[in-house]
Order: C-alpha cells, then sequence, then structure tokens
C-alpha cells in the first residue's frame, strides 16, 4: 500500500482535531492528497453507530452493554477501514484519523475494564490487521482536559472521573509497549509547541520513509505501508 496513515489518541478535549487540522494543512501544502477522517462516524453507518454510541438508547431502554459497545465501536471501525482507509491508502493518501484501534484499547479495556487481549484480538480483526505507521498521543490529565470540552458531556464523557483516569493510563501503556509506533505529545503545552512537535516527527517520518524506498526496503513493520506516498505535481490544494 502506497499510503501514509497517521491516528490521534488521547482523552477527551485535549486538542486532537486541532492538531489533526494542523497535519492535514502541511500535508497539503506538501503536495499530498490527504483525507482527514475519525472514529466513530467515519462513513454514514458509522454516524449512525456514533448517534447509538455517544446519545444512547431510546429513553427507557437499558444503557448499552459493555461488551455490545466493543463490538459497535468495532463495526464503526470495520466499515470505516473497508469504505474509506484502505481504499485512500491504496490510492496512496496520506490518511489521518482522529481516534482509531487504541481508542478501544483504552476506553473499552482500559475504561470499561474488559480484556485487553480480547479487544485488540477484536479490533485486530475487525480491520483486517491494519495499523497506523504512526500515532500521536496528546497525553493530558483528564481533570483537566476536560475542562476545555466546550460542548455538554455526552454519553462516553459522563462515565466518569477514575473511567477517564483509567482511560489515560491505558493510552500511556500502549505507548510504552510499541514506542516505534507511539509518539506521546504533553498536550498541556501550547498549540503551537504541540504542533512544533508533530510537524518535526512527521517530516522525519516521511524523510525515513523516502530513504527506505530509495534502498529498495520495505519501511514499517506490521504497518501494511510499504512505499512512501507520492505527493502530486500540483503542489498544495
Ligand atoms: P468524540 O466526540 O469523537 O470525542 P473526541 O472529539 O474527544 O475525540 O467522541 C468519541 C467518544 O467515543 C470519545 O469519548 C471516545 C469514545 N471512543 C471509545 O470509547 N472507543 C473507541 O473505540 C472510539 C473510537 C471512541
Amino acid at each position: 500500500m502506497a499510503g501514509l496513515f497517521i491516528s490521534f489518541e488521547g482523552v477527551d478535549g485535549v486538542g486532537k482535531t486541532t492538531q489533526a487540522t494542523r497535519l492535514r494543512e502541511h500535508a497539503l501544502s506538501l503536495g499530498f492528497e490527504v483525507v482527514v477522517t475519525r472514529e466513530p462516524g467515519g462513513t454514514p453507518l458509522g454516524k449512525a453507530l456514533r448517534q447509538l454510541l455517544l446519545h444512547g438508547v431510546p429513553e427507557g431502554a437499558a444503557d448499552i452493554a459493555p461488551r455490545a459497545e466493543a463490538l459497535i465501536f468495532a463495526a464503526d471501525r470495520a466499515q470505516h477501514v473497508a469504505e474509506k482507509i484502505r481504499p485512500a491508502l491504496e490510492r496512496g493518501t496520506v490518511v489521518i484519523t482522529d481516534r482509531y484501534l487504541d481508542s478501544s484499547l483504552a476506553y473499552q479495556a482500559g475504561g470499561r475494564e474488559l480484556t485487553p487481549a480480547e479487544i485488540r484480538d477484536l479490533s485486530l480483526w475487525a480491520t483486517n490487521g491494519l495499523l497506523p505507521d504512526r500515532t500521536y498521543l496528546l497525553d493530558m490529565d483528564p481533570s483537566r482536559s476536560h475542562e476545555r470540552l466546550t460542548h455538554s458531556a455526552d454519553r462516553m464523557e459522563s462515565a466518569g472521573g477514575d473511567f477517564q483516569q483509567r482511560t489515560r493510563n491505558a493510552f500511556l501503556e500502549l505507548a510504552q509497549s510499541e514506542p516505534d509506533r507511539f509518539r506521546v505529545v504533553d498536550a498541556a503545552r501550547t498549540v503551537d509547541e504541540v504542533w512544533d512537535v508533530i510537524r518535526a516527527d512527521f517530516d522525519a517520518l516521511l524523510a525515513s520513509r523516502t530513504a527506505s524506498v530509495d534502498e529498495g526496503r520495505s519501511v514499517m513493520p506490521g504497518s501494511g505501508s510499504f512505499a512512501a506516498p507520492v505527493p502530486h505535481a500540483g503542489g498544495a490544494r
């Protein structure tokens, strides 16, 4: 696959969307085709599932059970990969997603306390093993990041302080276990400071991929991507 697959992760309110937008502008300015997307809700099916996940079932019905919740996030992701992410990567696009499978490991395994190995297997089954080339974990104390939220709390955001803390810890453990894929960025710093770290890393990632392709080697183990994305001749658009 010729594209580059980037995910942003972190607890709610850490600024993932802002940084994903900056990365989009940057990649466009370098001449790449870019798709920015998110989970849950990156496809029409996903939007219906997102509504259920974030705003719950009809009044009076029992809340979504933890295993059902995990399966709905996995269904959203399976559709997202099949319909949008893989086709875009095959076209050589830079795909930037606001959340991906690490969110299930952090929220459903960490937060809801389901078994991490099962959630990992479920997620990898749903995506047919597609992992990002790079994951930026924007890390911040959830009690502080939640103060930044401008909308009223949705179903996941209302899950409580302990839940959010477990989620953050699970993200940090994931990052430690896959240091080649993850970059942890202190999200308590200013937007510009966070962006400087991400831009420098992204540029280095591009350079390393270009060098690897020149040497005729595959690039990132486990990533499913084997060549550097090719900038369009016309530059930014
Ligand atoms: P969203 O509004 O997209 O959150 P944010 O803007 O902070 O990224 O809502 C997504 C919510 O769903 C968020 O609280 C995290 C949660 N979530 C999971 O619990 N598991 C998952 O696999 C994913 C993708 C998200």
